[in-house]
């Protein structure tokens, strides 16, 4: 396994200013991602995990501590492209076939110039389970499909870090059991680091090999669990007591962080 650090994060702190009022995001978070590494983030509504996602991909300034994503300043990792994004939405363009959304990012900004190898929209779609839709527009494609769209529109630059933002949050149950099941093959295949934002306990249980947990008021890091030992190869069957068990740690100590909601 590859022991190279692809993320970490040094008392991070990210601040806001709103009507001359300063709002922390969060404050002292220090976490460190082996490459390869899945990583999800759990914590109550407000307490930073999208901030912390686009700390990350340098989508925003930090105002303390350090960023590094592969040793490197992440200015430098996002100019290179190695990390993509998943949001919630799958944002992809209405006019655009399945395949033309995917082959997207290699069409715009500065692809050409990096100069890395990307990986095949045709692969990629395969990947996703939707060989044959290759042609079909978006309004055609369930919302489950949409996301699937984006999963591979994310990959086609072949990024380092894939940072999912509740990707799968307005699907059914069934549905996003399915495509759990789905990313973690796509991981396991390509070893992307992933850093996995959800509001689903059973979610971070099933995906994570480590779940980070947030508090808020303010937002910062309670908690990490490592979960190597109780998931080797992070497998985990979802009918089984451990698995139980795990999901109804997360929820203890998840009630823990609105606990601290409640007093503040
Ligand atoms: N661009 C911004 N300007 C001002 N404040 C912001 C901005 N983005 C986020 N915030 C504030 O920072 C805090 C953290 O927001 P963030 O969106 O990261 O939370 P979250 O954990 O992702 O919440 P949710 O689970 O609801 O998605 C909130 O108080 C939010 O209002
Ligand atoms: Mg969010």
């Amino acid at each position: 396994m590859n022991q190279e650090q692809a993320i970490e994060l040094t008392d991070l702190e990210v601040s806001f200013e709103r009507n001359a009022r300063r709002i922390t995001a969060f404050t002292g978070v220090s976490l460190r991602a082996d490459a390869g590494r899945f990583v999800v983030l759990i914590g109550p509504s407000g307490c930073g995990k999208s901030t912390l996602l686009r700390a990350i991909a340098d989508l925003l300034a930090v105002g303390a501590g350090k960023v590094h994503v592969f040793g490197k300043a992440p200015a430098q990792v996002r100019e290179a492209r190695r990390i993509s994004f998943v949001f919630q939405d799958a944002t992809l363009l209405p006019w655009r076939t399945v395949l033309e959304n995917v082959r997207l990012p290699l069409e715009v900004g500065n692809w050409r110039q990096v100069g890395r190898p990307n990986r095949k929209p045709e692969d990629l779609i395969r990947l996703v389970g939707l060989a044959g839709r290759e042609d079909a527009l978006p309004h055609e494609l369930s919302g489950g499909q949409r996301q699937r769209v984006s999963i591979a529109r994310a990959l086609v630059t072949n990024p380092d870090i894939l940072l999912m933002d509740e990707p799968f949050g307005a699907l059914d149950e069934i549905t996003r059991d399915r495509l759990n099941d789905e990313l973690l093959r796509i991981w396991r295949e390509t070893r992307t680091t992933i850093v996995f934002v959800t509001h689903s306990l059973s979610e971070a249980a099933f995906l994570g090999q480590s779940v980070v947990v947030m508090g808020v008021n303010p937002g910062r890091i309670i908690e990490e669990i490592d979960l190597d030992a109780r998931k080797p190869d992070n497998r985990i069957d979802r009918a089984t007591t451990e698995f139980f068990t795990i999901t109804s740690e997360l929820r203890a100590i998840l009630e823990r962080a609105y606990g601290d909601t409640a007093r503040s």
